[in-house]
């Protein structure tokens, strides 16, 4: 055979293999991604996907599952474009970089796509408290939807906070424990690690003491959406008046049970060191209002669950007066549950903003987190718990 005729044959098969490998990549559902190196995420931590430093999608997030350390790929309609664990070269970046000193910089953490409405809402006041902390400005993704949806949250959007030019992402990386407040990130100002830097704070950062003392603007930035908390006054408008007839508001003690029970169950959560509360604990809650209150009489529990068949079966009494909330979406039962004056708490965050919101006296099932568990490591109390919340 003739060399050119090998060299076109070559070409052609050439070709075609790199026709056939593009095809397969853009087609393709299935994407083979790496964990980002040295990390183990939790079960329902979103990592953005990045191979070889380049994009393989950005509609595809990667979730991994701590127990069995499987990857996941789940699909998202946003795109959140991040380098893991490939810090920015500084002479890369100093050709977009605009003059030192005149730009902002902001604080952002790794937002979980996949999170329940409550720790998002943890991420969000905490970034908000170190933001105001450390003159910084919050950034999140537009794909958080509690932010326009659920409230009108003041932090400037992006779609991609990698592709915000000339930005020097910097990871915080202490911190990580889900219920323990480290005060270094407070003080992050102070470090020249962080000067001139954008930063990424990670971990779920679920303390009460990074926004302690901007409380008022958490407030502020949680006020719900107009419609949902119509939705949600209308709601104890009908149950106050199916219990009471015409009566005033404030005549009337409110007090919400929230029972978090569906995903916390099973021998992975429990293992891990969650706890179920009980019957016997939402009796004793029940007990505890029905004696340290006055306006008894008056006095309405309303209990939100994710198994309100089992709150009606199980959480009855024949001396308190009890609705269950069982038609409302998420965010309107977190709504009627900021209007209630005291709160009844089981595990989980939801139940924490639940109690934040309205406010009140709150009571918490003190056998969370299991002690000697994993999850008793990452959780200290005093951070976790509000000074005077009630452990029962
Ligand atoms: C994680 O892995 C464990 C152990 O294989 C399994 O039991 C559990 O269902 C997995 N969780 C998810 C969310 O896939
Ligand atoms: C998961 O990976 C970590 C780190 O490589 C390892 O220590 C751990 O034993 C693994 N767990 C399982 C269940 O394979
Ligand atoms: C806070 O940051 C802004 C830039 O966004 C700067 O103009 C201002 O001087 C800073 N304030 C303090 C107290 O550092
Ligand atoms: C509400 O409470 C006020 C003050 O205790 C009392 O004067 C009033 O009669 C009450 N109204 C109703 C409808 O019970
Ligand atoms: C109950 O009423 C007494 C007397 O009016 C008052 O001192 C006390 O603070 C009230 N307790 C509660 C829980 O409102
Ligand atoms: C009520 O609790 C009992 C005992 O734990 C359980 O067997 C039953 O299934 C529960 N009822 C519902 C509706 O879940
Ligand atoms: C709420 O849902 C239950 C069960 O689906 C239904 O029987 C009830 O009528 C609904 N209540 C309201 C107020 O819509």
């Amino acid at each position: 055979m003739d060399a050119k005729v090998i060299l076109l044959g070559c070409i052609t098969t050439y070709t075609i293999l790199l026709i056939v490998v593009l095809i397969k990549l853009s087609s393709s559902p299935t994407i083979v991604a790496k964990a980002p190196v040295g990390q183990t995420a939790v079960v329902g931590d979103t990592s953005p996907v990045t191979m070889a430093n380049s994009l393989v999608s950005n509609r595809y997030f990667m979730m991994s599952n701590k127990s069995s350390n499987a990857t996941t790929i789940v699909e998202t309609q946003e795109m959140l474009v991040r380098r893991e664990n490939h810090d920015v070269t500084p002479s890369a970046m100093a050709r977009t970089e605009p003059q030192k000193q005149t730009r902002k910089h902001y604080v952002s953490c790794k937002w979980h796509y996949l999170d329940g409405l409550g720790n998002q809402m943890f991420q969000y006041a905490s970034v908000y408290g170190i933001s105001r902390a450390n003159n910084l400005t919050i950034l999140m993704p537009e794909f958080i939807d509690m932010g326009q949806r659920i409230f009108s949250l003041t932090a400037e959007r992006t779609k991609s906070k990698s592709q915000q030019p000339g930005f020097k992402w910097k990871k915080h990386w202490t911190g990580r424990e889900c219920c323990k407040f480290h005060k270094d990130t407070m003080v992050m100002y102070k470090s020249p690690h962080y000067r001139d830097r954008d930063i990424e704070v990670r971990g779920y950062r679920q303390s009460w003491k990074y926004f302690k003392n901007f409380e008022d603007e958490i407030r502020k930035e949680f006020t719900f959406q107009k419609t949902i908390q119509q939705q949600a006054n209308y709601y104890l408008e009908v149950v106050m008046k199916q219990t009471f007839g015409n009566i005033p508001r404030e005549n009337v003690t409110l007090v919400s049970i929230h029972a978090r029970r569906g995903d916390m169950m099973g021998k992975n959560k429990e293992e891990y060191g969650q706890i179920i509360s009980t019957a016997s604990y939402f009796n004793r809650a029940i007990d505890y209002f029905n004696t340290h209150l006055n306006k008894s009489e008056n006095l309405l529990y309303i209990v939100f669950s994710d198994n309100i068949e089992w709150c009606m079966e199980n959480l009855t009494r024949s001396d308190s007066k009890i609705i269950y909330s069982r038609n409302n979406t998420a965010d309107v039962d977190l709504a009627v549950m900021g209007q209630c004056d005291h709160s009844v708490m089981s595990i989980g965050t939801f139940g924490w903003w639940g109690a934040w919101l309205a406010g009140g006296v709150a009571v918490y099932d003190q056998r969370w987190p299991r002690p000697g568990s994993p999850l008793a490591k990452n959780v200290n109390k005093e951070d976790y718990f509000y000074p005077g919340w009630v452990p029962l």
